[in-house]
């Protein structure tokens, strides 16, 4: 599928055809094709737990204001927003921005130094907006190539985080943005139309915020 017809496409779907997985080779490729997602200065600072065990969903639902798809859908995306990225991948995208020519040797501790006073200390709010940023532009490319490969979604902030962090014991300094469920729409269930969208001349302006 194109890209525009995906994104057309595209529906957070709340009914998954129940028992059905995912092979784990095509769930790897959905991964990957969104690990090519742009992120600040490449740090990339997103973690993914991929749930696909029956019980374990069982758990997330739990945990997710009881919602049905997160039981029904073939695999379930904790989609995790990690304010360690930078310290955790910084050296590693200056090797490779080195290696391959991007900057000079002599740069690097100036581009070090950017990342650092950019993204804040690692406690700040400044730090969880780009961590949580970057995951979100990991998930929405995931989302839309799902829908190329012929793959369905639903993004959802309906859960309570504090439990997701316990039951995945997932640190406590991360910030779990979302959870995303994929499988494929229910047989015999047609979509209601796309909800309400904004005309763009509310919410575009240009060269400066106002339109007047
Ligand atoms: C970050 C995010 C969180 C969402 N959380 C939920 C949710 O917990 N439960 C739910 O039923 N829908 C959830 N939605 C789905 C939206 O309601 C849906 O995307 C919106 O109504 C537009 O529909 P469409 O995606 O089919 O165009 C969420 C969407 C996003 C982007």
């Amino acid at each position: 599928m194109d890209t525009i017809q995906a994104i057309r496409e595209r529906r957070a779907i709340n009914f998954f055809e129940p028992g059905k997985s995912i092979p784990d080779s095509v769930l790897n490729e959905l991964l990957e094709l969104a690990n090519l997602a742009p992120s600040s200065f490449d740090l990339q600072p997103w973690k993914v737990i991929a749930v696909r065990d029956p019980e374990r969903k069982k758990t997330l639902r739990g945990c997710a204001m009881n919602q049905q798809k997160v039981e029904d859908a073939a695999a379930v995306l904790i989609m995790v927003a990690d304010p360690d990225g930078v310290e955790e991948n910084k050296d590693r995208v200056l090797e490779s921005w080195q290696a391959l020519g991007y900057m000079q040797p002599g740069a690097r501790e100036a581009y070090s130094g950017m990342m650092d006073s950019l993204y804040g200390a690692r406690d700040s709010i400044t730090r969880k907006l780009f961590a949580a940023k970057n995951t979100a532009l990991y998930a929405m490319t995931l989302m839309i190539a799902a829908k190329g490969m012929g793959f369905d979604t639903h993004p959802m902030d309906g859960f309570d985080e504090a439990c997701v962090k316990k039951e995945f014991n997932i640190p406590e300094n991360k910030v779990v943005i979302m959870l995303i469920a994929i499988g494929n729409l229910k047989k015999g269930t047609t979509l209601l139309p796309r909800p309400f969208r904004r005309e763009l001349d509310e919410f575009v302006s240009y060269e400066n915020y106002s339109r007047k």
